[in-house]
């Protein structure tokens, strides 16, 4: 089995995921105990994968372990800390029936203060801004990323068992955030990660994808935030949709290289669709400069 490369064929949702392929697989999951991460973990356990949940709360990562015994195991770590990330992904090959890492789902993320936009008083020294949300969100899926690479290439590809990078991502990885631009930076950051290693990723058949939600209600989102913005009509896309995109990306072994939208129901059947946002078009002006780049930049990486 050999991952395709990346190409502008668009995921077409299915209605029958093919789950019994992601049984006896091994998943690291960081920020796996909330929200999100913590929905995740659950399903996969629930489809027969041995899940690492890899997140800085102990007392919610314990209880997932606990909840998902024996097809799971907890390990405390900060994304921000190499050693920490690198014992998660060993915990993972030493705890997992299969000791491998199949599939990594780098999704921890804050929205935090936003020291950039908060201006100091100018007749005041300037106060060096807390980057913890790009550290976070940014740092902590390079990070990732990198170990899963590293992880992934202890075993062998066949029909059963791929290696599959999934980027959590944002709709702030597409839109203008006013307020927050290191939550924007930090989104728009692992967009950039995703739509760098897509072209490189399939040599050592390792496939990538990235995941961006619309609001959905988890606790990254406070009461305030969501009461504000349902108020303004805007509609939520679900969690259990956001599963379904995330079990359909890992099950289905064709799709490479694609932006998922999470999305609410309105706007897509089963609440998820593909972005279409980061292929080139025939006449679009980027695309001939794509493809200049694609034939000269390996070239000027090795003179360098
Ligand atoms: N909920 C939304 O509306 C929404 C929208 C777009 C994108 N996202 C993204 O989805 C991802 C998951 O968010 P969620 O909504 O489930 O939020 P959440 O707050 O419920 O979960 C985030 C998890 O990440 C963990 N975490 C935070 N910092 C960490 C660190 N330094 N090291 C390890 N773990 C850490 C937290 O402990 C928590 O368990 C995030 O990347 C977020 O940016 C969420």
């Amino acid at each position: 089995m050999s991952v395709p490369e990346y190409t502008n064929r668009k995921l077409v949702v299915p209605a029958e995921l093919g789950l019994s392929r992601l049984k006896d697989k091994s998943v690291l999951i960081t920020g796996g105990g909330s929200g999100l991460g913590l929905a995740y973990a659950e399903a996969f356990a629930k489809a027969g994968s041995f899940v690492t949940i890899v997140d800085f709360n102990k007392e919610a990562g314990q209880a997932a372990e606990k909840a998902l015994a024996p097809n799971a195991v907890f390990s405390q770590c900060d994304v921000r800390q190499w050693d920490d990330l690198v014992a998660a992904f060993e915990t993972a090959m030493a705890k997992s029936p299969c000791h491998s890492v199949d599939v990594v789902i780098a999704n921890a993320g804050v929205i935090g203060r936003d020291d950039l936009y908060t201006l100091d008083d100018p007749t005041c020294p300037p106060q060096k801004p807390d980057l913890r949300t790009v550290d976070v969100n940014l740092y902590g899926a390079l990070y990732t990323a990198k170990l899963a690479l590293h992880y992934f290439r202890k075993h062998t590809v066949s029909a059963e068992r791929d290696r599959c990078l999934i980027i959590k991502g944002s709709i702030a990885a597409y839109t203008d955030q006013p307020g927050s631009p290191l939550y924007n930076v930090s989104k728009y950051g692992v967009r950039g990660l995703f739509r760098n290693l897509r072209r490189t990723l399939h040599r050592d058949d390792v496939r990538i994808n990235f995941v961006a939600p619309w609001y959905v209600r988890t606790p990254i989102l406070s009461d305030k935030v969501v009461e504000y913005v349902t108020s303004k009509g805007v509609k939520f896309a679900t969690v259990a949709d956001g599963v379904r995109a995330m079990l359909n990306i890992a099950a289905d072994q064709s799709i490479n290289g694609r932006a998922i939208a999470i999305v609410p129901r309105e706007e897509a059947p089963y609440g998820y669709m593909d972005l279409e946002h980061d292929d080139y078009e025939e006449g679009d002006v980027l695309k001939g400069w794509q493809e200049t780049v694609l034939a000269t930049a390996q070239s000027i990486v090795d003179m360098a």
